[in-house]
């Protein structure tokens, strides 16, 4: 398994290596600390799901990994009690920094990525079009959105998915004690690095994510993602009813 992990994360970085040495050490740091992309692959998360958006997809690595899964795959890394890896026939993220899409282009569409076909757009999830899709992604994004938009966006995740497609998403718990405190800070430390300034953070505890869901149309299960880290994480597995 940790050699199959080391695969996996060689795999998905390396692209970066050709944008830039902070986009890459972005990719083999996050790749390597963050529980969610191993729990995706491990547990199959997106697996058979063929057409994900990923909202606020940054440079892109959920893309990456996914391309890293298929390439692990077909080379024989693959563990046997893995299921098989998410092979989606597409993935459309959309990102609202500029600089972050083109970094994703840049690292994952040249050379062309084979049959999983890649699109990175600049856009505002709160009003950029959704496509249909089997699974969409947000990836510790919510939280940057005011409250009552929050709300907007989920209701138009869920008109974009039919009744069994998913939304898998992470959440800073707002109840979750010091972890929590530590996250946000986190969060406001990374804003003000990338030059964003003092911004507010729209955190809400998980009993209040868990009744908007149900309020939107979902039925959620939680996956704790606090194990190994500091933060105060939890990614909600929403299957639209
Ligand atoms: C913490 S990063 C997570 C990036 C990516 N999901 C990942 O896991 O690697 C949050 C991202 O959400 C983006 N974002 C925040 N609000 C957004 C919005 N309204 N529309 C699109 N992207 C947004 C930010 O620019 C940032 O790239």
């Amino acid at each position: 398994m940790p050699q199959a992990r080391a695969a996996l994360i060689a795999a998905a970085s390396a692209p970066y290596r050709r944008v830039g040495h902070y986009p890459y050490l972005h990719a083999c740091s996050k790749l390597r600390v963050d529980p969610a992309f191993m729990t995706i692959v491990q547990r199959g998360l997106l697996t058979g799901r063929a057409r994900l958006l990923d909202l606020g997809c940054g440079q892109g690595l959920l893309s990456a990994w996914l391309r890293a899964a298929h390439i692990c795959h077909a080379r024989g890394l693959w563990p046997e009690n893995w299921p098989p890896p998410p092979t989606p026939i597409s993935v459309h993220g959309i990102e609202m920094t500029p600089l972050d899409v083109e970094r994703a282009r840049h690292a994952l569409l040249r050379p062309p990525p084979g049959d999983m076909k890649l699109e990175f757009v600049a856009g505002d999830i709160r009003s950029a079009e959704l496509q249909p899709a089997d699974a969409i992604v947000i990836l510790d994004v919510l939280h940057y959105i005011p409250r009552p938009a929050q709300e907007q966006v989920l209701r138009r995740v869920r008109a974009a998915l039919a009744p069994g497609a998913l939304l898998l998403t992470r959440i800073g718990d707002a109840g979750g004690g010091l972890p929590y405190c530590f996250s946000t800070w986190v969060d406001k430390a990374v804003l003000l690095a990338r030059g964003r300034g003092l911004q507010p953070l729209y955190c809400r505890p998980l009993s209040d994510w868990l009744r908007l869901l149900t309020e939107c149309g979902f039925e959620t299960q939680t996956i704790p993602m606090r194990a190994g880290t500091p933060f105060a994480n939890v990614m909600l597995l929403a299957e639209a009813r």
